[in-house]
């Protein structure tokens, strides 16, 4: 295996150079604005998040806004973007914050998982993109990146997802979190493909196991986890 700094290191560098900078959620590092864009991005295309977020934080700027309006209005906003669950955790989880929290986001890994519609990677996306905190993130692109950089071979039942955390928090900078964890996004999602990996750009290439195997079409794929659903 390589060693995790050497991982992070060619990761940041390629960050520098071919890293997005300009979707509208990255230049921002206002929590709430964070937290909106990543439920967004959900289960939802990047093209198809851009003009809902723009939308949606010109409508309600901020956290107490959102709390204080109706969630007919939201849901509303929100239209035709789908899976409308994400709008009313998002409305139960500015009441919860406006409550418990004085209407600042809060800050702790253990504070933020607990609210609704927020798992494991969508917390590590606001503790580093909101917070520049160390927070790990592993999407469905990150685990195939992962898998295949590795050449981890697995069997369909077997508990994949907690050896990827592992991995994924071993590899994962405590400083550049935000930058390298963009970088992982935006190679997992525009590089290292399901079909078709464009490894001929990617900067992982030369210490890829799959790559030197030849083996990269070979994983099963992993089955998505149901989302949390919250219901008041
Ligand atoms: N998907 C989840 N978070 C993202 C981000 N910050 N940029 C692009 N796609 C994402």
């Amino acid at each position: 295996m390589i060693p995790s700094s050497l991982f992070s290191q060619i990761v940041l560098n390629w960050y520098h150079t071919n890293g997005r900078k300009h979707l509208p959620w990255k230049i921002t590092n206002n929590p709430y604005k964070i937290w909106i864009s990543e439920i967004m991005l959900q289960q939802t295309q990047v093209n198809s998040v851009i003009p809902y977020y723009n939308k949606f934080i010109q409508i309600f700027p901020n956290i107490n806004i959102l709390a204080h309006t109706s969630i007919d209005k939201i849901l509303n906003i929100w239209s035709g973007l789908g899976y409308y669950t994400r709008a009313h955790n998002v409305h139960n989880t500015s009441k919860i914050v406006v409550k418990n929290y004085n209407g600042i986001f809060p800050n702790h890994f253990s504070d933020i998982i607990k609210l609704p519609g927020i798992g494991r990677t969508t917390a590590g996306a606001i503790l580093s993109f909101g917070f520049n905190l160390y927070g790990c993130i592993l999407d469905g692109n990150i685990k195939r990146l992962l898998l295949r950089y590795f050449n981890i071979s697995f069997k369909k039942k077997e508990p994949i997802e907690k050896k990827l955390w592992n991995i994924i928090k071993f590899i994962t900078p405590i400083y550049n979190t935000s930058k390298f964890n963009q970088a992982i996004i935006d190679i997992g999602s525009l590089i290292c493909l399901k079909s078709k990996p464009k490894c001929k750009i990617c900067p992982l290439i030369k210490t890829c196991l799959s790559f030197k195997n030849d083996n990269w079409n070979t994983y099963p794929t992993i089955k998505k986890k149901k989302v949390k659903r919250f219901f008041f």
